[in-house]
């Protein structure tokens, strides 16, 4: 069969290299794609918000499965343009997308359905936020309702800072209309753990848990940023945890969008803390986590083709997943400056030193090609991964493993995964 692939970045090429590995699959396309992904897949300049012309390529080429990966492009119902044109997607349509797509929708969800997470209020005016904000507690938590790359978040340590936080959100527009409704928050405290899940709009399936390092620089300091590293699984996310997010965290989820008439299907994750009185959600994402994926499909058994189709023809019921026994680790290589501003165009050397090697992964993120060299062209350039028996000996083989790529402006964190090292 035939795969289309709607993205460019390191989470597209890990969702391409497993879909590589199905012996269904005779050949895969991908829009827009990197120089990484183009190794696996024909790439095809098309932006992922242009739906009239990935609808028309999707056709033309007889797609017979398209993967729409990032949020934008689902929260404005891309696969409800291409169903509507007779083409099967995975992912979830716009009615069930606004789970990521409005923080104000997700928050009232599980309200009504009784899922933990922080106490809230969602707010439309900023003179209301600000009258709630005089009796509240400190720190306290702004969000931004619609999506805004995931840095509309702010959490703030006084009244005075959390007055300044609802007018840049609200009356500057910080995040543009993202900001015209937005929740206020209580702040909670904890381990935090990315959990992802196939879902067919009844069945859920959960896959391995993952940690995310968002911070720009290490010891979690600086800017948040789309994620700099990932490790799976997360030693944090034990047996306990799970039973009680299995009983009231996911099923509940997926019933709740249901009970809406907004059947959910494709990938729900579910951003948790791991607090004193329990896992709360932190927040729902619509897709895969980009590094998550990296380091959780890396290690996925299933043909994802299978496991994809179930989830849009609604027979999950009839798929166990399977994850290796054994650890991955993800360290992002970005460009100096991220997530504010940097350069672009450098030649990224060293690549090939990943070829042939098992359990080593260079999943580009911001790359392309230029005068027949790779060139980097993003804030997030690679996600260098690695496999090992454990977490401790997978971290160590992915930084090995940063040190045999270079290329001028060359980042990353140093400290992915230490909290491995508190277990
Ligand atoms: P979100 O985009 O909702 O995941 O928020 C981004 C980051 O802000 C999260 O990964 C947390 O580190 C932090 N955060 C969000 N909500 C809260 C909260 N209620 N309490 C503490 N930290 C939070
Ligand atoms: N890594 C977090 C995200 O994909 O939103």
């Amino acid at each position: 069969m035939k795969v289309l692939i709607v993205g460019s970045g390191g989470r597209e090429h890990a969702i391409a290299t497993c879909v590589a590995k199905s012996k269904r699959v005779s050949k895969i396309y991908c829009t827009p794609g990197n120089a990484g992904i183009a190794a696996l897949a024909e790439c095809e300049p098309i932006g992922v918000m242009d739906f009239d012309k990935i609808v028309a390529f999707a056709k033309e080429k007889e797609i017979d499965l398209t993967i729409v990966a990032p949020d934008d492009p689902l929260v404005a119902g891309l696969v409800d343009a291409l169903e509507a044109a007779g083409l099967k997607a995975f992912g979830p349509n716009k009615a069930a997308a606004i789970l990521e797509g409005s923080k104000a929708f997700s928050k009232d969800l599980m309200k009504k359905y009784n899922i933990p997470t922080a106490k809230y209020e969602n707010f439309t005016d900023a003179d209301a936020a600000i009258e709630y904000l005089k009796n509240s507690k400190f720190p306290i938590v702004l969000k931004a309702d619609g999506l805004a790359l995931g840095k509309g978040v702010l959490i703030c340590n006084s009244y005075e800072e959390a007055v300044d936080g609802v007018k840049e959100i609200m009356l500057d527009k910080k995040f543009g209309t993202a900001g015209n409704c937005m929740v206020i928050e209580e702040f909670m405290t904890g381990r935090e753990v990315s959990v992802l899940t196939f879902v067919d709009g009844k069945t859920i399936r959960v896959m391995t848990s993952a940690q995310d390092h968002k911070r720009a620089k290490d010891g979690d300091q600086g800017l948040n940023t789309g994620g700099m590293g990932t490790f799976s699984p997360s030693p944090f996310y034990t047996e306990e945890v799970d039973e009680y997010c299995r009983k009231y965290i996911y099923q509940a989820t997926v019933d709740a969008m249901r009970a809406e008439g907004r059947e959910f299907k494709g990938v729900i994750f579910f951003g948790l803390m791991l607090t004193p009185d329990g896992p709360r959600v932190l927040e729902y994402n619509a897709r895969f986590g980009d590094p998550e994926a990296q380091v959780v499909l890396s290690r996925m058994k299933n043909d994802i083709i299978d496991v994809m189709e179930a989830c849009v023809d609604q027979t999950l019921d009839q798929i166990e997943l399977e994850f290796e026994d054994n650890a991955a680790v993800c360290v992002i290589l970005a460009s100096d400056g991220y997530p504010l501003s940097y350069e672009k165009g450098f030649e990224i050397k060293g690549l090939e030193k990943f070829d042939g090697k098992d359990d080593y992964y260079c999943f580009h993120a911001g790359s392309k090609f230029a005068d027949g060299k790779v060139v980097t062209n993003g804030g997030r350039v690679l996600g260098v991964t690695a496999k090992g028996a454990t977490l401790k000996e997978a971290r160590q083989k992915a930084y090995d493993a940063t040190e045999w790529i270079d290329f001028d402006n060359k980042y990353m964190r140093h400290d992915i995964g230490k909290a491995i090292d508190e277990t």
